[in-house]
């Protein structure tokens, strides 16, 4: 096992993993030519056995069923054109950028119920695809001492504050950088070689941004702070807020706004948008956006510029497209008693989830309901809680910020259609 020490005071020169892959030629292991981060953070596990298994006999099948869901907004138009990372090549990462961050502080969000929630899989690896600064990480890792974290983050400055579980979970800890849409091809390089071992038991997903994206100005996410719009979670990603904001007509804008912002002044607010260019920091932005919104109804649902920040971000990091085929991988690696737990913050968050779940619960059954399926559909997961989680009321009086958070989990079934005992 190679265990790599952080040092964040030497700037290693990687590639990063959001880009293309290739096999390596005779290799066993399947190699990311241009994305394995030996970074300061990277550590592929250890060959050795993790332990015996603990699986849990498991509730039966939860009875109800649920309404299907339809999945909005991300799919009704791809703008792969306007992401030329996605056609370029590599991006090349130039290591933590911690100097001059302030401090990675992210509280997160349920970690009771998740912690819970992942102490009857099988021993393995729980990938935590959004791993921020490693605070649900952190807390599987101490609670259970079965399971060891891959942890995925686009930002590396979460990748820094997360790095020192590597120190404190010795030889249980990976961090890679990438966007989890890679998702496979960081299991396959990272676990790959020891997945008779070290099985996918378990997939995290607290979606969105961090509190440190949000409250350092330089980052371009808040309407609270004036700064230059950038809202990149990814540093080294092309696609910038002030891109969306500068070269976007009229109708994509108010596409965005509508489909990832719910924003019921759309139109109004793109065109004042496109009056007003250049707008280049995120002061001028919330402006704007005030002063288009009708007096009465800028009174209601909180600061007027909120949903329309949250759309252009949600564009900038393309959060939504990517999710859909994520979540159906993340299911498809888990083995049998493995779990999946989804944390979600917006109404166009928790229709994909709930979607995805859905139909992966179901098998994508279409026979009339009551009746037996006869239709050859194989349900993958059972779902833990029809409907999910919200946070406690104490949670809520602690963290404001958790207020939107919907969690919902489901179980990898042993064999497709029947229930892990
Ligand atoms: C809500 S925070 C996670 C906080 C974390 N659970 C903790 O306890 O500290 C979401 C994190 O996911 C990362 N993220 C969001 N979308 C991502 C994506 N598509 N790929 C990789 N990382 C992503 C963000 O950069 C951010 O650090």
């Amino acid at each position: 096992m190679h265990h790599l020490a952080a040092d964040h005071n030497q700037p290693t020169r990687t590639t990063d993993i959001t880009t293309d892959t290739q096999t390596a030629p005779g290799s066993l292991i399947r190699s990311l030519s241009a994305g394995t981060m030996e970074g300061p953070y990277s550590a592929r596990f250890p060959s050795s056995s993790i332990g015996e298994k603990s699986r849990r006999a498991t509730a039966g099948r939860e009875a109800a069923d649920e309404r299907s869901t339809r999945c909005h907004g991300p799919h009704r138009r791809e703008r792969g054109a306007r992401h030329p990372r996605r056609a370029s090549g590599h991006h090349d990462f130039e290591g933590p950028q911690m100097a001059g961050d302030a401090e990675f502080k992210h509280l997160p969000v349920m970690v009771g119920e998740i912690t819970r929630l992942f102490e009857p899989v099988p021993a393995g690896v729980v990938i935590d695809a959004t791993l921020g600064g490693g605070g649900h990480a952190r807390a599987l890792l101490a609670a259970h001492p079965h399971v060891r974290v891959l942890g995925i983050d686009q930002d590396d400055a979460a990748l820094a504050a997360a790095s020192s579980l590597i120190d404190d979970f010795p030889g249980r800890v990976t961090l890679v950088r990438s966007r989890f849409d890679r998702l496979d091809e960081v299991a396959d390089e990272y676990v790959g070689e020891h997945a008779a071992d070290a099985p996918i038991s378990g997939v995290l997903f607290d979606l969105g941004v961090s509190s440190p994206q949000l409250d350092q100005p330089d980052r371009g996410f808040s309407y609270r702070h004036d700064a230059p719009l950038d809202m990149r979670m990814d540093r080294s990603a092309s696609l910038t807020a002030a891109e969306v904001v500068n070269t976007y007509d009229v109708a994509d804008l108010a596409v965005v706004l509508r489909d990832f912002g719910d924003e019921r002044f759309a139109t109004r607010i793109a065109r004042a948008i496109v009056a007003a260019r250049p707008v280049t920091t995120t002061g001028e932005l919330a402006e704007l956006v005030r002063d288009a919104i009708p007096a009465p109804a800028r009174r209601r649902g909180g600061h007027p510029a909120k949903r329309t920040f949250q759309a252009v971000r949600i564009e900038v990091n393309r959060e939504l497209a990517i999710l859909p085929a994520t979540l159906d991988r993340a299911i498809d690696l888990l083995v049998p008693g493995g779990r999946i737990a989804v944390l979600s913050y917006h109404s166009g968050e928790d229709r994909i989830v709930k979607g995805r779940l859905r139909q992966a619960e179901t098998g994508g059954c279409v026979c009339p309901p009551g009746l037996p399926c006869v239709c050859g559909a194989e349900p993958t997961v059972r779902l833990l809680k029809r409907g999910g989680w919200t946070p406690s009321p104490a949670e809520l009086m602690d963290n404001p910020r958790s207020e939107s958070a919907r969690l919902r989990a489901a179980e990898r079934l042993s064999v497709p259609g029947s229930v892990v005992s």
